[in-house]
């Protein structure tokens, strides 16, 4: 069997379709653009690349974004001036800081400090809360989007066994409570599977759906995978490679060995990244609402 490639990409640029389209119409509704605004610190080569897509995504989308590029010895107390000022600016309804942050400052309290109405990354404790218990107002983008990626590709995950990978607040741990609630585009039953896990085989190839989010290069293999299983891979890691960059990009998941088991794979790159931006922007629209039309 060979598996049936998920393209994120094209996923993706639907989407990112239909959300140009929506922005269009609340402007023309409400005389006001959709504003998000991004804190980066530092130099962080991933980072720098990241928020690129994320501005370019928006200006497609016409969504009106900042970048605010901050030094890496920025002190908290000046980044938490910066957090307030975009807290308080009418004109940017989404606002995050992009992650990970210098080692001398305290990312918990930064996200802390995001107006939770503002908080496109769904990082902020009050937004995780109302995930949790089914009510969420934002979804965290990479996890929405893995969602997505399933709907759109017509596979339910409804009474399906999920296994994760991994346990982080960005993936693995709000994937679960999407997946977990009771929601015609959820209602599995997940495991989520991390380093504590004496061995790991035994769970993954129990797997209907096995999502991988370790940030390992190519660390699952095809033989830790049920054969016919849909892969979802979130790993993003470079690799050294003799190129013009000095390197490639691979996922979480051995790919030459999973396509041959699996009944669908998500590539890297193409597959989940891509959704994880779109995502952002229907979080920036969700935020525009609850501030320009029900504020
Ligand atoms: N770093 C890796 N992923 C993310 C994300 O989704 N949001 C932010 N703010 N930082 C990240």
């Amino acid at each position: 069997m060979t598996a049936k490639r998920i393209d994120g990409k094209a996923i993706a640029a639907a989407i990112r379709e239909e959300i140009r389209e929506e922005v269009a119409q609340l402007k023309q509704q409400t005389g006001r653009t959709p504003g998000l605004a991004v804190i980066l610190v530092g130099d962080d080569p991933a980072s720098h690349v990241y928020v690129r897509q994320k501005a370019k995504a928006c200006e497609k989308a016409g969504i009106h974004s900042v970048t605010d590029h901050l030094p890496a010895d920025i002190s908290q107390e000046a980044l938490l001036e910066k957090v307030a000022y975009y807290n308080d600016h009418p004109d940017f309804h989404g606002l995050l800081v992009q992650l990970p942050l210098p080692d001398h400052l305290d990312a918990n309290a930064v996200i802390d400090a995001i107006h939770p109405a503002k908080d496109v990354d769904c990082f902020h404790p009050y937004n995780v809360g109302l995930l949790t218990i089914g009510r969420p107002r934002f979804k965290p983008a990479t996890p929405a989007g893995i969602v997505e990626l399933l709907k759109r590709s017509g596979i339910s995950p409804a009474g399906k066994h999920v296994v994760i990978l991994g346990r982080s607040n960005i993936v693995g741990k709000p994937l679960a409570n999407l997946l977990v609630q009771k929601h015609p585009d959820a209602n599995a039953i997940v495991t989520v599977l991390h380093s504590a896990a004496k061995e790991l085989p035994p769970f993954t190839r129990q797997a209907d759906i096995l999502v991988a989010a370790i940030g390992r290069p190519e660390y699952v293999p095809g033989d830790w995978i049920k054969p016919g299983a849909v892969v979802i891979d979130v790993g993003v890691n470079r690799v050294p490679a003799d190129n013009e960059k000095g390197y490639r990009l691979v996922g979480d998941v051995k790919f030459d060995e999973a396509v041959e088991v699996a009944s669908y794979i998500t590539p890297v790159p193409g597959g989940v990244g891509p959704m994880t931006i779109a995502m952002l922007l229907r979080n920036t629209l969700t935020a525009f609402r609850l501030q320009v039309m029900q504020g």
